[in-house]
């Protein structure tokens, strides 16, 4: 089968496209033909990481993480899959296992989800990482009717979901983006857009009830001022600050700072797949690539600063 790989773990050898062998699923798991997958930016982060040091680290390393595709052979004993059916999901690549960014993917079918009706391959592969993120951001914020809420890097991959999801949840919305990317935000549904420089955050006046990050990186000096007192600052970003640190932050000022990753229980699958069926919630494509252009996808999905998502198609 084709496949974007690794085939050396230096962080200067990025993946590579070419023919692997292809993959044999065992009777407990699903051998799915892989139509489209998305990239995040945890894939970059891993090809231009040494990947030796990963858990279970082998070569070669299919990477990627997001994918949408057709069952072609049922795990035994599943009766929720069946050889034909449409699916999406994310795998996790680290104990040595294989990333989704080949022809085919071998996984267990815990990681695959049905693809609902009238959405495509590439709108399912853009979902499960980016838009499960900023559920659970906006979760950790406790976003409510009417919040206040700032969402920072609002029309990157996980931003564009954050909008959408909050306003669906009847929060109104500021946010912030590249001026480029202010009209795309307020189709997206935000009330308010605010560009990056001084100048512009300096307009900020009404303190926030809570602030989703989206981007990652907002210095706690930036955002503790424009956020209320029992008010939430998440991030998707894992935080250096030490629990002590966050833990006096609250007792002083009672404002709460989070990480918030991923979480993909099927509650919460089912919550975008409703937001989608209810048309609240769709993706913004801004670029597909075929999977021998992934060397060019990573490269836009990095440098580019793309808005929403970057599609891989098989
Ligand atoms: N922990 C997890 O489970 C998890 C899951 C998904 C993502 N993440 C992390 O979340 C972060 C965002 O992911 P993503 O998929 O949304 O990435 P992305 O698609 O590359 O989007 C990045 C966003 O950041 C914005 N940005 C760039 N410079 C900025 C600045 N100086 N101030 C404010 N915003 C700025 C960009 O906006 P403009 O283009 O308008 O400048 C863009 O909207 C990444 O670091 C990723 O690793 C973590």
């Amino acid at each position: 089968m084709k496949a974007f790989y690794k085939s050396s773990f230096s962080k200067s050898a990025s993946s590579i496209y070419g023919d692997l062998p292809d993959p044999v699923a065992n009777t407990k798991q699903l051998l799915i033909e892989v139509k489209a997958v998305s990239i995040n930016p945890v894939d970059y982060k891993l090809n231009n990481a040494d990947t030796k040091f990963l858990p279970g680290a082998k070569l070669p390393k299919i990477v990627g993480t997001d994918f949408a595709g057709i069952v072609r052979k049922a795990a035994e004993g599943v009766s929720e899959f069946m050889i034909g059916d449409r699916v999406y999901g994310a795998v996790s690549i680290f104990l040595g296992k294989p990333g989704s960014m080949a022809e085919l993917l071998v996984t267990e079918p815990k990681n695959a989800r049905h693809i609902p009706e009238f959405m495509t391959y590439e709108e399912a592969a853009s979902l499960p990482v980016a838009a499960l993120t900023a559920l659970n951001g906006l979760r950790r914020c406790g976003i409510n009717v009417g919040n206040n809420l700032l969402i920072n890097g609002a029309t990157g991959g996980v931003g564009h979901f954050a909008v959408q999801i909050a306003k669906a949840k009847g929060a109104k919305v500021t946010a912030t983006c590249s001026q480029k990317n202010s009209d795309l935000a307020k189709e997206l549904g935000a009330d308010v857009t605010i560009g990056y420089t001084a100048a512009e955050k300096a307009n900020i006046s009404v303190p926030f009830d809570a602030i989703f990050d989206a981007w990652g990186q907002m210095k706690y000096k930036d955002y503790s001022p424009i956020l209320k007192k029992d008010g939430t600052y998440a991030s998707p970003l894992i935080l250096f600050a030490p629990a002590f640190m966050t833990n006096l932050i609250w007792l002083f000022t009672r404002k709460k700072i989070t990480s918030s990753n991923m979480r993909k229980r099927p509650e919460d699958y089912a919550e975008i797949e409703k937001l989608f069926s209810e048309k609240k919630l769709k993706p913004v494509i801004e670029h597909i690539f075929p999977l021998e252009k992934a060397s060019e996808a990573f490269e836009f999905a990095e440098k580019g600063r793309p808005r929403g998502k970057i599609i891989i198609t098989i």
